[in-house]
């Protein structure tokens, strides 16, 4: 797969176990965005279109405890291709940051390592989704197992048909994301998401003021804009 090349704006997906704080991060990050005048969006998966926040109901109701795993990889996959066609090229297209709650690594750490479907036959149909779209970075936030639960917890919402799997299915996931991480450190950033979660903002934030991550900081200096 390839990034897309665009004017200004960059790619940026977050990914991490359910209850890994991404989410709250992400909102996070936009504002800090905002506030430093990085004009951007943000999409999350599944969903962040009409039809793929459809399809994102149909994929977290416990109700469809037997579907299969092709069937569960062939929804996620068309949320992502509607959210690429829909919202992401055209935001790159106009020079706009995408800021992604995930995006096709959650299906090689969910599907892939977490269910065992094949790596190979789950990239090309994430290559054919996307039309080959890729973050330019991947922010991978990394805890463990308990502190992901303890903040799982402190939402109110009863579990989703992911969340209630098994532990050593999370546990595949955590380690997949892990590995994923290893095969492509040019993308991957791995930020340690043990820590508060302020601390991880400010990790993050000091990432986009970072001389050594080009992409990131030439935008916050201003060469992009
Ligand atoms: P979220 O809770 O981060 O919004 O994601 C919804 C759930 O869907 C979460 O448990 C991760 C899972 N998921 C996959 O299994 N495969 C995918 O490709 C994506 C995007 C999410």
């Amino acid at each position: 797969m390839r990034t897309l090349e665009t004017g200004q704006g960059r790619f940026i997906s977050l990914e991490g176990i359910d209850g890994c704080g991404k989410s709250t991060l992400l909102q996070r990050l936009s504002q800090w965005m905002t506030a430093a005048g990085m004009a951007h969006v943000t999409t999350r998966e599944p969903g962040g279109t009409r039809l793929g926040e459809r399809i994102r109901e149909l994929l977290l109701d416990p109700a469809y405890s037997g579907m299969s795993q092709e069937s569960e990889v062939l929804l996620y996959s068309a949320s992502r291709a509607q959210l690429v066609q829909e919202v992401i090229r055209p935001a790159l297209g106009k020079g706009l940051w995408v800021l992604a709650d995930r995006f096709c690594d959650a299906t090689l750490a969910y599907q892939g390592f977490g269910r065992g479907l094949s790596l190979d036959r789950l990239l090309g149909l994430q290559e054919w989704a996307t039309q080959g779209v890729l973050p330019h970075h991947t922010l991978l936030l990394d805890c463990s197992l308990e502190t992901a639960a303890s903040r799982r917890q402190l939402k109110a919402s009863t579990p989703d048909r992911i969340e209630r799997e098994a532990q050593a299915f999370h546990a595949r996931v955590r380690q997949g994301y892990l590995e994923l991480a290893r095969r492509d450190p040019g993308r991957f950033l791995v930020l340690d998401a043990e820590k508060p979660l302020e601390e991880v903002l400010a990790d993050l934030v000091s990432l986009f003021r970072d001389p050594l991550q080009p992409s990131l900081s030439k935008a916050w200096h201003g060469e992009f804009g």
